[in-house]
């Protein structure tokens, strides 16, 4: 019997490439840019296609699924699968697995950096020797809040949300959360770690936050999660972090609060658009009201080589027939 035919749409790891091409008759992208959803099309219909690997980028829905009629399995690079239609996958019989858990640390650890960059001005300084406005050593050179001691909130207690919480620990602040409920065996996890995390509503959570940051999947509820209501909320003196999705941020508001001093500043790792261009309006906040990265949350060396490993393991597991060990459709219906 011949191997299956699978599509990637962009180079990954070897960690995991390997794995699929042991398998597999494998055709890879190799443009550093996405393929467009056409050419994906196009490259499932002549490939005859039973896999295919996807990116966050690859917005892969009925049309694409329809492209093969071999499709067995999709499986995205990324724990994020707001880029693929899952009601169709499921009406298609098509399994769809993704990267939960081995980013979670690695974006947390992302997210604080965002946080204490945010907070302490470290872009801005760096600018600001370089552009060699260094003087002298200043009293209020370049001052900005305090981390520790301060108020977290979270919104979105879940894989990443938690270790962010857990981070918490050194920094003696006091930690609230919002989700869709409350999560008593997180908090009590959290426990284990000296965090005492206290559920709270929304309005709560923007009200009382020093820094907020957001750790929820986009769906409809989170579309625009963060708009111009919730921003004038938050106290004038808070920092909003975003390592989540762009879209969950509401960017003509976030751009509107930073020009009125509703909050603080901003540090987006996400954006909308993404990719977000450097004239953007937005972007004249930068450095001073605004860090922004390109999406790099989850990017260690190590934890792209565990995603790509995952990847390759789902997309495997759905051609051979059999569950896959990371389905999104399971998590898509737990939601
Ligand atoms: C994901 O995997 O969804 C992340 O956003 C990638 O960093």
């Amino acid at each position: 019997m011949s191997d299956p035919v699978v599509y990637v749409t962009r180079e990954i790891p070897d960690a995991g490439l390997e794995l699929v091409a042991a398998e597999t008759e494998m055709h890879v992208w190799d443009g550093k840019l996405p393929p467009e959803k056409d050419h994906i099309i196009e490259r499932l219909e002549e490939l005859e296609a039973d896999g295919l690997l996807c990116l966050l980028t690859d917005e892969t829905d009925g049309e694409v699924m329809d492209a093969s009629p071999n499709l067995d399995v999709i499986s995205t690079f990324s724990v994020g699968y707001d880029h693929v239609d899952i009601d169709a996958a499921m009406e298609r019989g098509i399994a769809v697995g993704h990267t939960p858990g081995v980013l979670s640390d690695t974006t947390a650890d992302f997210a604080w950096a965002m946080l204490m960059t945010t907070a302490r001005r470290t872009v801005e300084g760096s600018e600001y020797v370089l552009a060699d406005e260094w003087e002298t050593w200043g009293p209020k050179l370049l001052t900005g809040p305090d981390v520790s001691g301060a108020t977290l909130g979270i919104v979105g207690l879940g894989n990443i949300g938690s270790v962010v919480a857990q981070r918490t620990a050194g920094f003696d602040m006091d930690v609230l959360y919002t989700d869709a409920e409350p999560q008593p065996d997180v908090e009590e996890d959290l426990a284990d770690y000296g965090v005492d995390a206290q559920y709270v509503s929304k309005d709560e959570l923007l009200e009382r936050s020093d820094f907020v940051t957001l750790h929820v999947p986009l769906m409809e509820p989170t579309h625009h999660y963060i708009s111009e209501d919730e921003l004038r909320a938050m106290k004038d003196s808070a920092v909003l972090v975003n390592t989540s999705r762009g879209p969950v941020v509401d960017t003509e508001a976030l751009d509107k609060a930073l020009e009125n001093d509703w909050i603080e500043r901003a540090g987006l790792d996400v954006t909308d658009p993404e990719p977000l261009p450097g004239d953007h309006e937005i972007t004249r906040h930068v450095p001073e009201k605004l860090v922004v990265t390109p999406h790099i949350a989850s990017a260690s060396i190590q934890t792209r080589d565990k995603m790509a490993t995952m990847a390759a393991k789902n997309l495997l597991a759905g051609l051979r027939g059999e569950e896959l060990p990371n389905s999104a459709v399971e998590d898509w219906q737990r939601k």
